[in-house]
């Protein structure tokens, strides 16, 4: 499984026969990561890295940011050797082989799927807000929130179910069934839209600053205190995180970018450098306008003593940030700019769904690469003859993505989510340098700089967020990979086109169904 590699040459002539139109130029691309990149991260869960980590998430923005930056050095160099779709998925397979290769992919559903779903979540608590805001009309917290889950059970008291964040990922999915995909002018408009509503924020809130809002900084120091799991500046930092997921969907329109060696660097530390000025000026700005106390030491966010003492709290008419549902539009309203936290909250509506379109067509894209390597049966490719899209797979996704978002509060989707990625960065930091090794001469339209300190950094920093989740965060991975794990073993170690010895050059569109594939004479095309 280790030996079943797919060749590099393999994979670089079916991007070479590929007819789809390179259209995508650097400033297009940086768009379509800030795009996917400003989201529910920023919007909400902002709330949470105060809870955990107090004023001192501004570190915690800078270190997840740093992470992120020397990860997307290590993708620059491999999307910009292999333009091709399925990012990570793909470099593994090129590199590490088959098993590593289906264990990334396995992986991006965490992080792809599931972040829709925590999207959806965010969403719904900006919809609620927005509503309530509005109209006075606030629906029970019963149909609003999912429950909480912790290894000591399920705990109903913050919700059962959360129906708007159902709808709109169903909307989404509807969307995508019938064949929406966001057009580049589209997302420049609510790229444009989310930019000016944290540029809004930013204006309103510095003036408002107050110096004592910044002590204590780190009340629950780096690492939280003793037995406790996912807390202080580092915990919140691997919470954060999940601002800054989907710079990785610029390498996977690496297939539709002019000049791809050169833009999809640009696009990928174009993007995430921005979203770090923005993140970094709204932190300091919520903190310093509204405060970022947390409730009490030790408790994370979204537990049931938590959610206790967030009530308790409400009950004497006092919201901290920390309990918001709608973190900046919360802040706003707290130095009395109702209007403006109306109109974020009306951006963070308009804009999500469009983060949410991005994941669950990611997610698709992933399946549909997996599925025309014959890792995942072929039928969930099917492409419907009207729509020409991939409808079956993305009905299932969307099911599934729906189910999670009804189930599961924001943090602890948006920790799942991270997981994953880290997993999948992990990977991609590991084969960027494993293919220096094994393959010094191939030609490196883009080389990441000071490879030997920056792959091992971001092999490091991976780790280091990873070990700073919460627990029952970074149980879900290894029972994830089980799972996988026999899905492999059971489906595609036996229906793999390269274990089959099938040599493949794609013509189609990704979202054109796998055409039957004659097998190469002269059998396997192995490394
Ligand atoms: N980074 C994206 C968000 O924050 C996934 O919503």
């Amino acid at each position: 499984m280790f030996g079943r590699v797919k060749s590099l040459d393999a994979i670089l002539a079916t991007a070479e026969k590929k007819s789809l139109h390179r259209s995508l130029g650097p400033v297009q691309l940086t768009l379509l990561g800030v795009g996917a990149i400003i989201g529910t991260g920023i919007f909400v869960l902002t709330a949470a890295a105060a809870q955990k980590a107090g004023p001192g998430m501004m570190w915690s923005f800078v270190i997840a940011g740093f992470v992120c930056a020397v990860a997307a050095l290590c993708y620059s160099e491999l999307a910009s050797m292999v333009p091709v779709s399925g990012s990570a998925y793909t470099y593994s397979y090129a590199v590490v082989g088959e098993l590593l290769a289906w264990m990334v992919g396995w992986a991006l559903i965490l992080e792809y799927a599931v972040a829709a779903s925590a999207v959806s979540v965010g969403w719904s608590g900006y919809f609620m807000g927005l509503l309530k805001s509005l109209t006075g009309f606030e629906l029970p917290a019963a149909l609003s929130a999912g429950p909480i889950w912790s290894l000591s059970g399920v705990d109903f008291s913050a919700g059962i179910i959360n129906v708007p964040a159902i709808v709109v990922a169903l909307a989404v999915t509807l969307l995508l069934m019938i064949g929406t995909k966001e057009s580049a002018t589209f997302n420049a408009v609510l790229v444009a839209i989310k930019v000016a509503a944290l540029t809004m924020f930013v204006v309103l809130t510095l003036p408002a600053m107050q110096g004592q809002h910044f002590a204590p900084f780190t009340p629950n120091g780096w690492f939280g205190p003793a037995g406790t799991s996912g807390l202080g500046v580092v915990g919140a930092a691997a919470s954060i995180f999940f601002a800054y997921v989907g710079f990785d969907a610029v390498s996977t329109a690496a297939e539709e970018t002019k000049n791809p060696q050169r833009n999809v660097p640009i696009g990928l530390i174009g993007s995430l450098g921005i979203c770090t000025v923005f993140y970094l000026l709204v932190a300091a700005g919520a903190i310093g306008a509204d405060g970022a106390q947390p409730t009490a030491l030790g408790v994370q966010p979204g537990s049931p003593e938590f959610t206790a003492q967030c009530a308790a709290l409400a009950q004497k008419g006092e919201v901290p940030l920390v309990c918001s549902n709608e973190a900046l539009a919360h802040v706003l309203r707290s130095i009395n700019y109702t209007w403006a936290g109306d109109l974020i909250g009306l951006a963070a509506n308009l804009a999500l769904p469009s983060v949410i379109l991005m994941m669950l067509y990611g997610q698709t894209r992933i399946f549909f690469v997996m599925a025309r390597d014959g890792l995942l049966p072929e039928k969930l490719a099917t492409v419907h003859p009207k729509w020409k899209t991939p409808h079956i797979v993305t009905l299932i996704t969307g099911v599934f993505v729906a189910i999670a978002a009804a189930l599961l509060p924001v943090g602890q989707l948006a920790d799942i989510s991270n997981s994953g990625t880290l997993f999948a960065f992990f990977m991609v930091s590991l084969a960027v340098l494993i293919l220096r090794v094994r393959d010094p001469g191939r030609h490196r339209p883009f080389r990441t700089p000071l490879i030997w300190v920056v792959a091992p950094i971001s092999v490091l920093g991976c780790l280091l967020l990873y070990f700073n989740l919460p627990t029952e965060a970074m149980l879900v991975l290894p029972v994830w990979g089980a799972i996988g794990l026999v899905f492999y073993f059971g489906y595609g170690y036996r229906k793999s086109h390269v274990g089959l010895g099938r040599f493949e050059v794609h013509e189609e569109d990704v979202d054109a169904p796998p055409q039957p594939v004659p097998p190469m004479p002269g059998g396997a095309e192995l490394d």
